[in-house]
């Protein structure tokens, strides 16, 4: 039976365990240029054991980013800050993974301890934001985005393809297409935020034909022997969670023919008021059908922090990989701790030899 640390191989790459550090923003960037903030960050957490570290939503195109702080891979002098951390991500012994992304009619915002609300348009910040049709998220994300034209589409699907090949010049192993969390590639899919009466809207193959032709797109530049995955929120918990799931379902199926590897199963974040019922691992039940129903990889995240709860997971066959973000925040060698309450033997060994040495030579460091 797998467990938390069983080692897990995707295509060619192996991972030395099953936990995973999803990506989480860290609106610290300026121009999209990673810094040493970042290069610190992804390194503490890469030391920390998990055997896949996702570097944060990385945006495809200036107007794609969540904030003016978010990193980019539209240049190359974005990218060459990003093989830093692609380098020391490897270095710490972990598998260095980015999130790709564009964030649709979400952009444009404050950072999150700025109000992570829509920078009004008239402000030296902001941008002019696109998305499927010219309809606001709502709330405090209430700027109404320019409908797209073809060209917008093409342009935005191109993108996300010439940013692929930069992550994997950067020296990226491991590829998230971010398809979730209202931002473009759902917004496409949702009929709450895609109007369109062209085709890219309407029917079911319109609306899953902009993230169609993207992955293809992608999977041509991306090497076959690499791990291609994404990021999608299934459903809304909107009160037609069945439809939603049926659909989302159909779509992950033909993802995975056209040559997707693993789905992270998110929810969908598309309209505001929503009935998500917030709890410990509550989407796991959700991911185990996405995982029977297409026969793909399942990954998952939100609250699997209790080490028994993401061991459980994959014991279960829930998942193949456990997200374990902002627990990772808290305590970076989140790994090591998973260990000693899973009771694995010589647990400091997940961390590198500097700490394992002197944490596993006393049984209990704090009574020295
Ligand atoms: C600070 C922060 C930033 C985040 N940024 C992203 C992101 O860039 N891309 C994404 O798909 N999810 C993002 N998320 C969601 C996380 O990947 C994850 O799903 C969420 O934290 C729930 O997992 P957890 O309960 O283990 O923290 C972010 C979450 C946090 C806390």
């Amino acid at each position: 039976m797998n467990d938390l640390f069983t080692p897990y191989q995707l295509k060619d790459v192996t991972l030395k365990n099953r936990i995973a550090i999803p990506p989480m923003c860290q609106y610290m960037a300026d121009d999209g240029l990673a810094n040493d903030w970042h290069k610190v960050h992804y390194t503490s957490l890469a030391r920390g054991g998990s055997g896949l570290v996702i570097v944060e939503a990385t945006a495809v195109a200036p107007e794609g980013r969540i904030t003016p702080h978010c990193l980019g891979i539209w240049n190359d002098e974005q990218a060459e800050q990003l093989r830093e951390i692609a380098a020391a991500i490897k270095a710490a012994g972990a598998v260095p993974g980015i999130q790709i992304a564009h964030a649709g009619r979400k952009a444009s915002a404050n950072v999150p301890w700025e109000g992570d609300d829509h920078i009004p348009a008239d402000h030296p910040d902001a941008w002019p934001t696109i998305a499927p049709s010219a309809i606001a998220f709502g709330g405090d994300l209430a700027r109404v985005p320019s409908e797209m034209t073809i060209d917008d589409i093409k342009r935005v699907q191109n993108d996300f393809a010439l940013a692929a090949q930069r992550a994997l010049d950067a020296g990226f192993e491991w590829l998230e297409l971010h398809l979730a969390h209202g931002y473009m590639g759902q917004s496409f899919f949702s009929p709450h935020s895609n109007k369109r009466t062209d085709e890219y809207g309407g029917s079911y193959e319109n609306r899953a034909r902009f993230s169609k032709e993207m992955i293809a797109s992608v999977r041509k530049i991306w090497p076959d022997h690499l791990p291609l995955t994404a990021r999608f929120g299934v459903l809304e918990y909107d009160n037609k969670d069945e439809e939603t799931l049926n659909e989302s379902i159909q779509l992950i199926n033909e993802w995975k023919q056209i040559g997707l590897d693993m789905l992270s199963v998110s929810v969908g974040f598309t309209i505001p008021e929503t009935n998500i019922p917030w709890g410990p691992a509550f989407l796991a039940p959700i991911a185990e059908r996405v995982r029977n129903e297409t026969q793909l990889p399942v990954s998952s995240a939100w609250g699997f922090g209790a080490p028994k709860l993401a061991d459980q997971a994959v014991r279960n066959e829930q998942l193949d990989l456990v997200m374990i973000g902002r627990a990772h925040l808290e305590n970076p060698n989140w790994s090591y701790q998973a260990a000693k309450e899973l009771g694995i033997e010589q647990p400091a060994w997940v961390l590198p030899p500097p700490y394992a040495h002197w944490l596993s030579r006393y049984r209990s460091p704090t009574a020295e």
